[in-house]
């Protein structure tokens, strides 16, 4: 049975992936600045700060990989994002290495390409086009995209970084069906970066099936990707909820409504938003 640690394991997303890996079968380590509340059987928790690279080293000895979600989670300012999204991330993939846990799952978010113009702006994004984050949250997130690549091309460690969408029971919003990830498909993506034998590096997106929405997920389809949910069926009731703006108002032409990042692209936004759509380049 192997073993794996997670980081922010008290969090959301620790909270629903301790017993999504559970259930899988795995013996779960979970690891929070917080005391994990609920520990089930095979889970052992600590508490731990994840800057601290000795008391991480110490906690991951023994461990087939590491989750690691433990970052800034909101769009604070620098010296927060630099202290978890950075030195933090650092702290956890130098314990790795030190400790020999060699596989790290990384939780990224789709917000490093959140400046993007989504469908109908713009084409549905791949995970190679260059990032353009929505936020300092988003820079932090986009820094372990880079740390991952680093550790995983010259020290030989297997990363897969995950760009998570909006984990959820269901989409929410209109933004978030083409965005949503259920428990279910988010734990076969994070299984995939634990188990996959041949995974060097790889970026995917957290996502449910959302074909023709906003993301290609080709690459995390050829890792052997087989979501069990979609956000097919749900415009109806979205829509209901959730209706478009009118046609060339203020609102359809908002960043929040124009981008992949919605709400984290429209916030401090400045000026005009002609410069986020695909035809700035040549107007420029
Ligand atoms: N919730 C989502 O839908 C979503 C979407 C995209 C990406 N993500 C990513 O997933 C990860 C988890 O997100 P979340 O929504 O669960 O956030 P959260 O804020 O609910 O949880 C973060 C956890 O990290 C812990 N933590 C903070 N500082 C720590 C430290 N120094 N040492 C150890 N633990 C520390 C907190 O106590 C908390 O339990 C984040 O990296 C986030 O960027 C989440």
């Amino acid at each position: 049975m192997k073993r794996i640690a997670i980081t922010g394991a008290a969090g959301l997303v620790g909270t629903g992936l301790r017993a999504q890996l559970l259930k899988r079968g795995y013996r779960v380590l979970s690891l929070d600045i917080k005391q994990v509340q609920n520990i089930a059987a095979h889970e052992e928790a600590a508490v731990v700060d994840i800057t601290d690279q000795a008391a991480m080293t110490q906690q991951l000895q023994g461990c087939d990989a590491v989750v690691h979600l433990a970052a800034c989670t909101t769009d604070a300012p620098w010296t927060e994002q630099v202290k978890l999204s950075v030195e933090g991330c650092i702290s956890v993939f130098d314990a790795a290495r030190d400790a020999g846990v060699r596989r790290v799952v990384y939780a990224s978010s789709h917000h490093v390409v959140g400046m993007h113009p989504r469908v109908p702006h713009g084409p549905r994004m791949g995970n190679t086009a260059i990032l353009r984050p929505d936020s300092r949250y988003a820079v932090g997130k986009a820094f372990g995209e880079s740390i991952g690549a680093l550790y995983a091309y010259k020290y030989g460690m297997q990363v897969l970084s995950v760009r998570i969408g909006n984990v959820n029971t269901r989409p929410i919003d209109r933004r978030r069906m083409g965005s949503w990830v259920s428990w279910r498909d988010l734990a076969q993506l994070v299984a995939i970066g634990i188990e996959r034998e041949d995974l060097v590096f790889e970026i995917v997106y957290g996502v449910s099936d959302a074909t023709g929405r906003h993301y290609n997920n080709a690459a995390a389809y050829a890792l052997g990707y087989l979501p069990e949910d979609g956000s097919e069926g749900w415009d109806d009731e979205v829509l209901r909820e959730d209706p478009p703006p009118a046609a060339g108002s203020k609102a359809a032409r908002s960043a929040a409504e124009i981008t992949l990042g919605g709400q984290f692209s429209q916030s401090e936004y400045e000026g005009s938003t002609d410069r986020l759509l695909p035809h700035a380049r040549n107007a420029a």
